[in-house]
């Protein structure tokens, strides 16, 4: 079976999938995309993400390809036409093509969209709940990280300096020696006295669709949290730490620089609100 990919109206071969030289997100990174988790052959947290998505399109002045409702649409028939089950869907919107100069182009082009679709395991809590190393590194990036832009290239050379030092993820440090994120998700600890921190929404971090569900899954479970910056120091110091994203779901997270958190094993809390997690994504897969 092949692997279709669509491109500006178009349900095409993924090895013949292309959009032109001069598309702006090529050349300018002029763009921005979404990462949707698919469970149960169903994407998760959709209209979360698609809300996003039109938050970052308004931010940047790039006009939306098409309507929400339509676009579900072919999300819809990309997870057909693939036969994804548990997976991902990703999708790009770029300002679209034109001559390359600086300014936005006039008249405006029309955005290109792009989206392709990918099958992955199904997630596996044993395999989630082992806990993962990451690393701390100075925060490069512009400030506007609350975009999710494609000038990814920071984000890139982070996760690389991770997986060349055998850890999972790079927690991003900025000025003040305060966590931002990681490179593809939201940070937390757990104090010694058992806070739940992450670090609060502004225009610092990425608001992570999954960041905002397990805030949700705390309240519910009558977890206390608090949103706020924390520290190196803070989460060498922590009782637990974990990562949370779309791909990385919820990671406790047993080593930062080397150092052991905690007892070096996987938090108590960070399981459970993994374990949480899970139940709610395969009661949505249910409902299907
Ligand atoms: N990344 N922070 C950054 C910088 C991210 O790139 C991501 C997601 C997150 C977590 O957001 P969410 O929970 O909405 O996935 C936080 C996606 C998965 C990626 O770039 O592949």
């Amino acid at each position: 079976m092949p692997r279709i990919s669509y491109v500006n109206g178009r349900y095409v071969r993924h090895s013949a999938a292309t959009v032109h030289i001069e598309d702006r997100g090529y050349q300018f990174a002029d763009g921005v995309y979404e990462v949707i988790a698919v469970h149960g052959g169903r994407p998760i947290d959709e209209d979360g993400h698609l809300e996003r998505l039109g938050r970052s399109l308004g931010e940047l002045g790039i006009a939306w390809p098409m309507k929400v409702r339509p676009l579900k649409i072919v999300m819809k028939e990309m997870l057909r036409r693939n036969h994804i089950h548990h997976g991902m869907l990703y999708i790009q919107v770029t300002r679209g093509v034109a001559p390359r100069s600086h300014a936005f182009p006039e008249p405006s082009p029309a955005s290109s969209l792009v989206m392709t679709a990918r099958s992955l395991p199904a997630p596996n809590k044993e395999t989630l709940g082992r806990g993962v190393g990451v690393i701390t590194i100075p925060d490069i990036r512009w400030e506007r990280r609350d975009i999710k832009t494609i000038a990814l290239l920071p984000n890139c050379l982070g996760k690389q300096q991770a997986v060349q030092s055998g850890a999972f993820e790079a927690w991003m440090v900025d000025g003040d020696g305060l966590v931002t994120e990681g490179t593809l998700s939201n940070a937390w600890i757990v104090t010694k006295s058992g806070e739940l921190v992450t670090r609060h929404a502004d225009r610092a971090i990425l608001d992570g669709v999954t960041r905002r569900a397990v805030l949700k899954l705390a309240e519910k479970n009558g977890i206390g949290f608090q949103e706020r910056p924390f520290s190196v120091e803070d989460a060498k110091g922590a009782r637990e730490a974990f990562v949370t994203g779309t791909t990385a779901l919820v990671k406790p997270v047993i080593k930062i620089d080397g150092q052991d958190i905690g007892d070096g094993r996987p938090g108590k809390l960070s399981l459970d609100l993994l374990g949480f997690y899970l139940d709610q994504v395969s009661g949505l897969c249910e409902e299907t």
